[in-house]
């Protein structure tokens, strides 16, 4: 590895397939698997790690809807509870520059964006289902001048080779996963050992609002017992579990160590 590698080089270097969990090379365009020939292709320079049929369910409705939502996204960033919910997000975050991090479900790049303002120069890569969310988060890279590797791909199954991470964190994509299980699984094979793992979402206080957030979440997020703090599928061997609630119990984070 070169320090002049970008991110995104780099992350070809990083992958698997996540069918058959061998490391995949870059050959002729593609992203090969040399023991089965499975390829894999790319769009606008992001691999694509994903088969169509591996995204059915609730990751396919969050897929679609997070790829007719992308352009719209970050407006939800210019307002000032976003900032507080950032900055709680930051206090119980620890990550140090020059560490290896990955966001899966990154979408635009929000929370990648906020360590860099809070001066963490770490090696930042990321996944997610939508391509939509996926290139604005590419576009968003370029305007805030921060190098990420990007690739597509489901955080039930991570297109990530084992133990490369010194943190793995994921917000907001959680409760309609349709393995939670598989996600955190897969977060801690991904981590190094004594990494650090934090997992935040919505708890369903949203319902409790007034109004037109109360109905999207009627009308899109039909399962309330989705809402729930994952605490019993953290696995035991797990070090320093701890919940956390932030903006006054609208949000549920558990923060835990691979041993
Ligand atoms: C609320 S957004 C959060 C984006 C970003 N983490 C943030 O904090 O701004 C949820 C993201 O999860 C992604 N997502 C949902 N299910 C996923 C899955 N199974 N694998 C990867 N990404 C997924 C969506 O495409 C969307 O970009």
């Amino acid at each position: 590895m070169t320090e002049l590698q970008t991110k995104q080089e780099e992350l070809l270097t990083l992958l698997r397939n996540p069918a058959s969990g061998n490391p995949l090379v870059f050959e002729n365009g593609v992203m090969l698997d040399p023991h089965t020939g499975e390829t894999f292709d790319f769009r606008d320079g992001i691999p694509v790690i994903l088969r169509p049929d591996d995204v059915f369910g609730w990751n396919r409705k969050q897929q679609r809807g997070y790829n007719l939502f992308s352009p719209l996204y970050d407006v939800l960033y210019k307002f000032k509870l976003a900032h507080k919910w950032l900055a709680e997000i930051a206090d119980i975050m620890e990550v140090e520059s020059g560490e290896y991090v990955l966001e899966t479900s990154v979408g635009t790049g929000q929370q990648i964006r906020d360590m860099k303002r809070r001066g963490i120069a770490a090696h930042f890569f990321g996944n997610d289902l939508s391509f939509g969310m996926l290139r604005r988060c590419q576009k968003n890279m370029k305007r805030w001048e921060i190098d990420m590797g990007l690739v597509q791909g489901n955080a039930e199954s991570l297109p990530f080779q084992d133990t490369l991470f010194d943190v793995v964190f994921h917000v907001g994509g959680f409760n309609f996963f349709n393995d939670k299980l598989a996600a955190i699984t897969e977060m801690i094979r991904v981590a190094k050992p004594g990494a650090k793992l934090y997992i935040a979402d919505e708890t369903d206080t949203i319902r409790d609002r007034p109004g037109l957030l109360a109905r999207i979440a009627d009308r899109w997020m039909p399962r309330r017992e989705a809402f729930v703090t994952p605490i019993d599928l953290i696995p035991k061997d797990m070090l320093h579990v701890e919940t956390h609630t932030l903006l006054k119990d609208k949000f549920w984070l558990v923060a835990f160590r691979k041993p």
